[in-house]
């Protein structure tokens, strides 16, 4: 088997199964989680219509690159959304089969093994960021992300010696984990830095449309370039999702736009890869993106729980005021997340990921996910608050 296999690490929550295993929780309690950030939300109802009434389709291939009335919709939805010029639906938008493929199968495209092959990763980070560099011959460069930064890599910080061997920039935001959103300036600030020192920026923008100011919605990068008068794109690469926006991660449903040039050879990559798009989850993801009302309905209820659990922790807990994404990334009062994470369990049957987990040693040694817990904000309101309460319990207990 390929030894780059060996190079992966755990997944977060394999690591936290076994942090757990020998745990023993109170039973007179039910178990919440707050660890996976798969949406309880009701998925929205007529792309699950939309499945059905084209389910005689699954007797048809699919192509690589979807139906032209999807990538119509799409170029349409990123358009008004992004306030862009225009976004070419034949060759600058294709779908794909929810975000995490698409980024996975993005770097093996994009990444030139012959020279070095750095790519730039916030930390700490979505991890297929990373399992996708290492399985693609590249090197993973950890940027730290840290209340000193806003929680933002800081790109200043790298040299022009490091940053002729980087090929790809990932960004994330809103950002899983830290909820940070990336300024408009910033974007632009990166796509000076791609074009000096030549790389290409990965925007994971999967949760961009859950945000609490309705006023004012989380930029990205293709908006940035629009803003810039780029409307090539040139060396920029959006990713995004309907598994959040319309609580549909089962449907496995995203697309890419940005640079034909680099859409042109991914495509032709995705082709031998087999990872089309079945017609009737087409379909579905066309009534998705054509309507914003269920998505607004959904911010609302994430604006209700964001606001009733900061009402419980902020006495007790320090964490960045939540802006966009459905976390929160709370510091551990006392500062050992993994300890905390197991108290938690035994103590109140409450599952949180410890931060560490999802982070790596940075420049310093120091893990900036440490001391930091991930509590994803997906079940409904009242069980979601209860977990709140008893997260409160056991700090004000001691
Ligand atoms: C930052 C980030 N990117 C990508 C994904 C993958 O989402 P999907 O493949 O469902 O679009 C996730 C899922 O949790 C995520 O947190």
């Amino acid at each position: 088997m390929n030894p780059d296999l060996d190079a992966l690490h755990p997944y977060p929550f394999e690591k936290l199964a076994a942090l757990k295993a020998d745990l023993t929780p109170p039973s007179a309690l039910t178990h919440i989680p707050l660890t996976i950030g798969e949406p309880q939300h009701a998925p929205y109802s007529a792309a699950l219509a939309a499945l059905v009434a084209h389910q005689a389709e699954m007797g048809r291939y699919p192509a690589t690159n979807g139906l032209p009335a999807l990538r119509e919709t799409i170029a349409n939805w990123a358009s008004q959304r992004f306030a862009l010029a225009g976004l070419d639906s034949e060759r600058q938008v294709l779908p794909v089969n929810g975000t995490r493929e698409a980024i996975f199968a993005f770097v093996q495209a994009a990444l030139d093994r012959a020279r070095p092959a750095k790519v730039a990763v916030p930390n700490p980070f979505y991890q297929i960021y990373e399992g996708a560099t290492l399985l693609a011959g590249g090197e993973p460069l950890y940027l730290d992300c840290t209340a000193d930064n806003g929680f933002r890599p800081d790109f200043s910080a790298v040299s022009p010696d490091t940053w002729r061997e980087v090929q790809i920039v990932f960004i994330c935001s809103p950002g899983n984990p830290t909820g940070a959103v990336t300024p408009l300036e910033e974007f632009k600030q990166l796509i000076a830095l791609a074009d000096e020192h030549d790389f290409i920026i990965a925007s994971d923008e999967c949760y961009s449309e859950l945000y609490l100011d309705e006023a004012t919605p989380p930029p990205g990068l293709l908006q940035a370039c629009a803003a810039l008068g780029r409307h090539d794109y040139r060396r920029c690469m959006v990713f995004h999702s309907l598994s959040k926006r319309s609580n549909l991660p089962g449907l496995r449903s995203g697309f890419v736009a940005g640079d034909a040039d680099l859409l042109t050879p991914f495509k032709r990559y995705r082709t031998y890869h087999g990872c089309a798009m079945s017609l009737p989850l087409q379909h579905a993801s066309i009534a998705a993106w054509q309507d914003e009302g269920h998505v607004h309905a959904n911010r609302e209820a994430y604006r209700e729980k964001f606001s009733a659990v900061t009402d419980v922790l902020a006495p007790v807990m320090d964490f960045p005021t939540p802006e966009a994404s459905f976390y929160l990334w709370p510091a551990v009062p006392g500062g050992d997340d993994i300890d905390f994470t197991q108290r938690l369990f035994v103590e109140q049957h409450v599952s949180v990921l410890p931060g560490s987990l999802m982070g790596r040693p940075g420049r310093d040694g120091h893990n900036p996910g440490s001391s930091r817990l991930r509590l994803a904000l997906v079940a409904e309101l009242a069980p979601t608050l209860e977990a709140a309460e008893r997260l409160r319990q056991l700090i004000e207990r001691g």
